[in-house]
Formats: structure tokens, C-alpha cells, sequence
């Protein structure tokens, strides 16, 4: 039997993290740059159940049968088979490689997740559809994370840019222009789960203030939704300082994100902020083709680690 793979890309979100974990809108775009894949290949001399894992990213080799339960891999074997109501693995190695930055506001998680889902379920002969991967992936943030709004599988496994609100239907991204996109990684990791539960604890202590700092970036991600339909992208790098100021005052970003954010608007971004959970992980620029290499350089200047360039193109460019 040949190896079955799969693949899922990164994401960014653009405008609305956070606030879209208390149901407000958020905008996410998939970053095709890195990628994480799974492959497997069946071993007809192994016994039923025995799955051995081969994660080389995260230094990880072993069996599944070795994983304690509340693994993320282990959670996603389980929770398929119990999808398809299949007892259990036939014998097979998984191999499971990653090009996406691990804890670092690019969706490695969720797409480690996707890719692992679409790659088992076709190896059962069950290829599993958009929609059930989706929610299998968010099944597993949400054993693993507490309280995920549920963007990032979404954004992963549709692999295109969304417009997107906690329990509600995602919808596709109309954009006027393409949009160039610079994200920088601030070389530092840091816990979304543990980011989230911080905002958690302070909005339970002040809720008045919270709240409102939530309404404001749902205000601003609205807006954004309609300058990103009309093409105006001067209008578009406001919000996103504004989007910036705000995640600040919610506590979740670092000296290090807002040095990048001053590098990239002193360099002539139309616009900057931290991206993600926050507090560390990677901000996003934008910019102008002609201006790019100019705002990197300084982004590397400020400390930026590893830089991704990707662009965001309108659907009937992609189609056509
Ligand atoms: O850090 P990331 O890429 O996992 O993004 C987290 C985004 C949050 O809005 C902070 C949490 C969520 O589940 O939407």
C-alpha cells in the first residue's frame, strides 16, 4: 500500500484576536509559506493498535499506545476512530513534520491537527470532509487549549481568508486588492492557552473595561472587513496600529512586539501589530511590494528573528 499524506498551512490572524473569543468578529488569512504534513505508510508485520509516531520537529518518537491520554495527538487518534466507529488502528508509522514555528501565533497546532486528520481518515479509506476535519482539529484545541474561538481550524483547513465569529458559518474574505504582508517572529514562544486564560482572569476582575476594549476591536475588524473589500489600504494600516494600541491595553503584547511595530511604521508600513495570542510569537506589517524589502531589513535591524513574506490575493485572481 503507498504512504497516504497530508498537508495544512499557517495562518495569521489580520484584525480581531482575542475579542473573537467573546464573539467578536475576527479576520484570519492562511500563510501557505510553512506548512505541516503527515504521512503514513501501513505495516502489514505490526499487530492491530500499534501506531508508532515520528514527530522529528518536537523531538518526539514513540508509540501511540505510550501517549499519555491527554496528548494532543493522542485526543486526535481517538476522538477519529470514535468518529468513524472503527475499534481501532490498523498497524502503521506516522511520520509528522512541520515547517510552521511551534508557540508562535501561526496556527502550528491547528494544522499539525488538520494535516493529521485528513491523513488518517483517508488511510482508514474514510476521507473525512472540510467541515468534520475542521471541527475534529477544534475538538483537539479545545481539550488542549480551554477555550479556543475556533478561528484557526477554520482558517486551516479551508485554507483560505476568512472573515469569522465563535458559532457562526465562516465567510470568504472579499478582497479589492492583493495585500502584502510581512510577519516578523519576535524569536520568543509563548503559551496561547496560558495568554487566553490571563485575559480570562482580568476581564472577570473588570469586565466594564474588558468588554469595551473587546467592543473596540470588533470595531475595528468590522472596518477592516470593508476597507480590505474596497481596497483602501492607508485606511487598513490605521486600524491595524489602532488594533494594536488596543491588544496593549488588553495586556498580551511585549517590549519586543511593539519595538517591531515602530520598526515596520518608521520603515513606511502602512500599518503594523502584534498578531496571535501575543506576549511574544510574531507581529505582521503591511506593506507595498516596492517597499517590502526596505521594512524587512529594518525589521531584522529591530530584532526580528525570521521573517515570512506572503500575499493575500483576491479570489478571481486566484481563480483566474
Ligand atoms: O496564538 P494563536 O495563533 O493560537 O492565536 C490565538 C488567537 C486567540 O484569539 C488569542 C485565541 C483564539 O482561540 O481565537
Amino acid at each position: 500500500m503507498p504512504a497516504i499524506s497530508a498537508s495544512a498551512p499557517g495562518k495569521v490572524i489580520l484584525f480581531g484576536e482575542h475579542a473573537v473569543v467573546y464573539g467578536f468578529p475576527s479576520i484570519a488569512v492562511p500563510v501557505t509559506q510553512v506548512r505541516a504534513k503527515a504521512i503514513i505508510l501501513a505495516n502489514p508485520l505490526g499487530k492491530t493498535g500499534q501506531v508508532e509516531i515520528d514527530a522529528p520537529d518536537i523531538d518526539l518518537h514513540t508509540s501511540l499506545s505510550d501517549l499519555p491520554g491527554d496528548h494532543p495527538f493522542a485526543i486526535l487518534f481517538s476522538s477519529l476512530l470514535d468518529r468513524l466507529d472503527i475499534k481501532a488502528m490498523p498497524a502503521c508509522q506516522v511520520r509528522i513534520t512541520s515547517s510552521i514555528p511551534v508557540a508562535a501565533g501561526l496556527g502550528s497546532g491547528a494544522a499539525v491537527s488538520v494535516a493529521l486528520g485528513r491523513a488518517i481518515s483517508s488511510f482508514l479509506g474514510h476521507p473525512m470532509p472540510d467541515d468534520q476535519i475542521s471541527d475534529l482539529a477544534f475538538q483537539v484545541e479545545k481539550k488542549y487549549h480551554g477555550n479556543p474561538s475556533g478561528v484557526d481550524n477554520t482558517v486551516i483547513t479551508y485554507s483560505q481568508p476568512v472573515y469569522y465569529m465563535r458559532g457562526q458559518p465562516f465567510e470568504r474574505l472579499r478582497l479589492a486588492n492583493s495585500i502584502t504582508v510581512l510577519i516578523a517572529d519576535s524569536g520568543i514562544q509563548s503559551s496561547t492557552s496560558r495568554v487566553v486564560e490571563d485575559v480570562r482572569l482580568a476581564w472577570q476582575s473588570d469586565s466594564k473595561h474588558y468588554n469595551q476594549l473587546f467592543e473596540i476591536i470588533g470595531q475595528i475588524t468590522t472596518q477592516a472587513r470593508e476597507m480590505i473589500a474596497k481596497g483602501r489600504i492607508l485606511e487598513l494600516g490605521a486600524l491595524m496600529v489602532k488594533n494594536h494600541q488596543a491588544l496593549k491595553e488588553l495586556g498580551v503584547s511585549y517590549p519586543e512586539l511593539d519595538r517591531l511595530v515602530e520598526a515596520a511604521t518608521n520603515a513606511g508600513a502602512s500599518g503594523a501589530k502584534l498578531c496571535g495570542a501575543g506576549r511574544g510569537g510574531n507581529m505582521i506589517a503591511l506593506v507595498q511590494p516596492d517597499n517590502a524589502d526596505r521594512i524587512s531589513k529594518s525589521l531584522l535591524s529591530a530584532g526580528a528573528t525570521r521573517i515570512i513574506k506572503t500575499r493575500i490575493e483576491p479570489l478571481s485572481n486566484l481563480e483566474s
